[in-house]
């Protein structure tokens, strides 16, 4: 399986970083294309450069239209997109293509594989909202970045780790990245004392 992950200018870079780690755990391959914002946020909130992704797999700039994945004749079997920033999701709603990312996305999706866009803003205004039904509507699958808290989360690392989990149940790949709710020893009776004040 070969999985392209793209990393957009929103703030949870860690999505992707994160996202890419576990996949390469895994033996996932993967391509990375990473857009000029989301390498600046990354330095930012996460202090790791474009030259610590080289380590999961070929890294692409957004700017690099060249690059293999624009063509439909490129092999792969999967696209996330996390974060996904609402310019991003835009772009793909409509089609547009302007950068390596966003026709990524549209080879994806006229090719009929997978997309997974773990969205990334609060609030949503209806531009957003109707951006999101429509690429739902052309077969891609809006994953917000919005993590449970059923599984008893300790670390900021358990709360991205839920919303990777989630996007790797998407691409059907096996994962102990957080407890599922039945498996274990719930209280569902919602009497427990460590629930949150
Ligand atoms: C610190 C910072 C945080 C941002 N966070 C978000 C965000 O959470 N969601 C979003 O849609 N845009 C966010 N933006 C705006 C995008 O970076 C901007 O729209 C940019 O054009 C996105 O381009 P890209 O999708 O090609 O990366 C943020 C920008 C900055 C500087």
């Amino acid at each position: 399986m070969k999985v392209i992950v793209g990393i957009t200018g929103a703030t949870g870079t860690v999505y992707g970083y994160r996202l890419l780690q576990r996949l390469n755990e895994r033996g996932i391959e993967t391509s990375i294309i990473i857009s000029e914002y989301a390498a600046r946020i990354l330095q930012m909130e996460d202090s790791k450069s474009v030259e610590d992704l080289e380590g999961f797999g070929e890294v692409y700039r957004s700017s690099d239209l060249m690059a293999p994945t624009a063509s439909g004749s490129c092999r792969f079997d999967a696209m996330v997109i996390a974060p996904c920033t609402m310019k991003t999701l835009a772009e793909i709603a409509n089609g547009l293509s302007s950068n390596l990312i966003s026709r990524t996305a549209d080879v994806a999706l006229k090719e009929r594989r997978r997309l997974i866009l773990v969205t990334r803003e609060t609030p949503l205004s209806r531009v957003h909202i109707k951006n999101m039904l429509k690429v739902t509507s052309a077969g891609a699958v809006v994953l917000p970045a919005s993590p449970g808290f059923y599984h008893k989360p300790k670390t900021i690392g358990d709360l991205v780790d839920y919303v990777v989990g989630k996007v790797l149940d998407q691409l059907g790949i096996e994962h102990e990245l957080f407890r599922r709710w039945g498996e274990e020893e719930y209280d569902v009776t919602g009497r427990s004392s460590s629930s949150a004040q």
